[in-house]
Order: C-alpha cells, then structure tokens, then sequence
C-alpha cells in the first residue's frame, strides 16, 4: 500500500481541479431546467471511469442518465456496488453565497461549491481510489462495479427502474455508499441507520378569489387560517406526532442503543452555538441524538397563503398551502402513514375549502447489521485513512435507494460518509473539507484491499 498512498499524495492537486471541474457543471435535478448540465455531468463522470479502462456506459432511463462501469471480476473476492450520485439541489437563496455555487472556491481548508459534499466530492472518493489501484499495482483487488445516478434529489426514480431490470448485471456483495457524515472533525463514523420518509403537499382553495378581510371575514372561511390550524393537529406541544396509530410500528430505541449514544462526545451547547439556536426541542422523554437519529419526526418543509410583502395588507386569501414530512424510523410503513394522514386530515378540512393532499415521496427507514466482515473492513480502513477507527452513528436523513438494494439485490449497504454535519447541504455556502476527501480517497483505497481479503463464494 506504500507505493498507492506515495501515489496518493502525489495527485492531490490534480485531484481537487478534477472536483473542481465536475462542481462547474450546474446539474441540479429539482426542476427540469438543467437537462443539459445534468446530461454533462453525467457524461463527465463516464469518462472518469472510461479513463480507467472500466466498461462503462451512461444508460438513458426514465428519468436521467445513469452512469454505469465495472472493472474485471477477482476469483474469490466480493463484488462491491458503489453508489453515489452527480445531481445537485437548487443553489437558491443565492445571494447568501459568499462565492458563487458554480464557481469552486477554496477557503479555509475547504472547497466552497454547491454538490461539493452532496454528493460529487464524496462520490469522487471512489473513483480517484480505483485510479490510484489501476495506476500503481495495475488492478483492483475487488471487483467494482459504479452505479452513479443524476436524481437522487428527487427521488431516484430513473435508477430504480433499473435496478429491478438488471439485478443480474448488479448482483454484489456489499454497497458502498459515501453521502452522510463523519460524527464531528477528527471522529470519523459509520453510519448504520438512516430515517424514511413520508412527503406531502397540502393545497387548501376557498373563495374564488382574495376577498376583503373586514367585509369578508368571519363569514368564509380562511385557507389559511384551516391550514394552520390542520397542521398544528399534527403535533402535540410535547412533540408527539398525532397521527392515529403513527406510533404503530416504531422499533423502540433498546438500552443498549441509548447507551451507545449517551457515551458519543456530543456536546449540546456547542451543537446550539454552531446552528445559531438558544434552545433545543422535541419529543419529550429522548435526547437530542435519540430524536435527530432514532425517533420519528414531522416538520413542515414550507409554507404559503396571502400577503407576503412589505406593509400590511387586509386580505383573506384565497388558497394557502404547505409541504411538510415525516421522517420515520424502522418498521414505520409510508403507506400506512399515507392512509393514516389522510383519514386524519379529511375530517379536519373546515366548511367552505377545498382539500388537496400530494403524496410525494417515501421510504422506509434502515438499520443495517454491524456485525458482518464488511463492516469490520471498513473500520479497518477508515482507522488506516484517518487515523482514527470511527464511531458507530445513526443519522436523520433518508438514502431510498438503500432500501432498494436490500430489496432488489438482497445486500446490505457500507455507509461511509466523508462529510461534516455544518457542510451546508442542501443550502447557502456548501462545502467539503479537501483533508476530508484526501482523507475518504485513502480510506477507499485501503477499503478495496480489506474487502479483497475477505473470501466469498464464487457466483455462478
Ligand atoms: N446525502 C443526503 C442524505 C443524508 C443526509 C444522509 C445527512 C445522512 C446524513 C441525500 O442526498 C439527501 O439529501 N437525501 C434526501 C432524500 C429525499 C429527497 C428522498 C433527504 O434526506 O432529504
Ligand atoms: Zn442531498
């Protein structure tokens, strides 16, 4: 490994422009605008692992492009699936960005972009890792097999059509996914359990068009007054959600698992400090890291109805609306929770309004088991890459497609994310550490040589 991690530091720069080049390209996937920028970046990542000598395509799907390489299959040794993705969020608000989204800029140790953490710093890892192997020992010592799709922010429609249509073609043993976090700066993690989701859209239509609050008001009914008062059904004031029967089926947290968190060094004033919050809540009875990891949750992602401008304007508007979601934890079922919220919400819907509930998107939550070799792997070779064997974490965000390959392929997923939890994903002034991902980059490379060490039976 000597001469791979000599190689290592050697690329460095080559590697971060390379990172740079891939964060210019505008390929945000929320609303169709970008279907040229999508389609290069797309293209931009095929030719990375092209470069390679992979056997590599970029598939058209029903949705966007999927990158598709695989290098040659190793005699005895697993099949690895890395997964990742090349799509962005919108960049929006984007005058809160001290450099501009598309305009990589180095600062402070970090690279400033949006995606530069969300995914394709992280995703890189993977590739400039399988450089390194190719460049210097000549193969890799696992088979990879690259599934790097372009809608992973909205839903990841495309690639899941195709997982169900090649299974064969995508068989493996183990998932690698870099896309979450480290535990803070210097404890690198694991993550083995990540939320699910339930998505909604709320549209509520009264009269036929604004009206005077003091001629009309008292009289018809406000939409947006019936649209706070239906949200605020949702949930207790001790933060209990109140959807009949949402508690169902939530695995609850065992002691032992509640020990493990209480013992992480997670310091609760500091966590307010760096968001800019003086008080913390949520469900009663948990702690913070229990409610961000292991408990359910409901929050309104956003909301809309009458005058939003300067001044005051007495107006009863005419429609009001607001997209909001739950995060869900194991066993919780989205389409339950889907029926449940609507036989909820119905009756609540006042006299004189029109009700629109859009089910968007969902997924169920994961735990993945800590107790396999390919776990043990690769703590081994994030202790090897940073110096530090990791914490075992859960987190509150939501990867769907981590359900699918259990579904689909029957094989449980790595999560090992390079990032930190003050990156700025999926808002103003992105970033990603570049000793984090000169970091990850290392810690791939020792990856693929521990999971070559591990024996699996040959596939037919
Ligand atoms: N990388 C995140 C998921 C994530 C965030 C994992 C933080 C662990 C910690 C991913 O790109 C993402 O944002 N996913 C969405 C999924 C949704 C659109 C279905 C999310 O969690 O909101
Ligand atoms: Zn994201």
């Amino acid at each position: 490994m000597a001469e791979l991690d000599r190689y290592l530091v050697e690329q460095r720069e080559r590697f971060e422009d390379e990172l740079c080049e891939l964060l210019r390209i505008a390929s945000v996937s929320t609303d169709g605008q970008h279907a040229a920028e999508i389609r290069q970046a797309g293209e931009w990542v095929a030719a990375q692992l092209r470069g390679l000598g992979l056997a590599t395509e970029l598939i058209d799907t029903s949705g966007n492009p999927v990158v598709y390489a695989q290098s040659a299959p190793v005699a005895g040794a697993p099949v690895v699936l890395v997964y990742g993705h090349y799509d962005v969020q919108p960049p929006d608000p984007l005058g809160e960005w001290i450099s501009p989204p598309f305009e990589p800029t180095r600062r402070n140790g970090n690279l400033y972009a949006r995606g530069a953490t969300d995914d394709k710093g992280q995703m890189l890892t993977h590739i400039k890792s399988a450089e390194a192997w190719i460049r210097t020992v000549g193969r890799l010592p696992v088979q990879l097999k690259f599934l790097i799709e372009g809608e992973e922010e909205v839903g990841s429609r495309g690639v899941t059509d195709l997982i169900g249509q090649e299974a064969e073609r995508l068989a493996c043993d183990v998932v690698v996914i870099s896309d979450s976090c480290q535990f803070g700066p210097g404890q690198p993690a694991i993550t083995y359990g990540l939320k699910g989701l339930a998505y909604f859209e709320l549209r509520l239509t009264g009269p036929r068009q604004d009206l005077h609050s003091g001629t009309f008001g008292g009289a018809v009914t406000n939409p947006a007054n019936g649209l706070t008062r239906m949200l605020a059904s949702l949930i207790n004031d001790v933060g209990r959600v109140q959807v009949p029967g949402f508690y169902d089926d939530v695995v609850p947290l065992s002691d032992r698992e509640r020990q493990q968190f209480a013992s992480l060094p997670f310091d609760e004033s500091v966590f307010m400090q760096r968001l800019g919050v003086q008080g913390l809540a949520g469900e009663q009875g948990y702690t913070t890291l229990e409610r961000r990891w292991a408990r359910p949750t409901f929050d309104i992602n956003g909301i809309w109805g009458g005058y939003q401008g300067a001044g005051s304007k007495t107006v009863l508007p005419a429609r009001a609306g607001a997209k909001f979601s739950f995060r869900l934890v194991p066993d919780q079922d989205p389409d339950k929770i889907r029926r449940a919220l609507r036989e909820h919400l119905e009756p609540l819907c006042p006299p004189g309004i029109q009700m629109e509930l859009i089910d968007m998107h969902g997924a169920r939550g994961i735990v993945v088991p800590l107790d396999s070799p390919f776990m043990q792997a690769a703590a081994t070779a994030i202790e090897q890459g940073f110096g530090r064997p990791p914490v075992f974490i859960r987190e509150g965000g939501s990867i769907p497609i981590v359900n699918v390959f259990h579904e689909l392929l029957g094989v449980d997923t790595l999560l090992l994310g390079w990032g930190q939890d003050d990156d700025n994903t999926h808002s103003p002034n992105e970033k990603f550490s570049l000793a984090d991902f000169h970091r990850g980059i290392r810690t791939s490379a020792h990856l693929w040589h521990a999971l070559g060490k591990i024996e699996v039976e040959q596939r037919a």
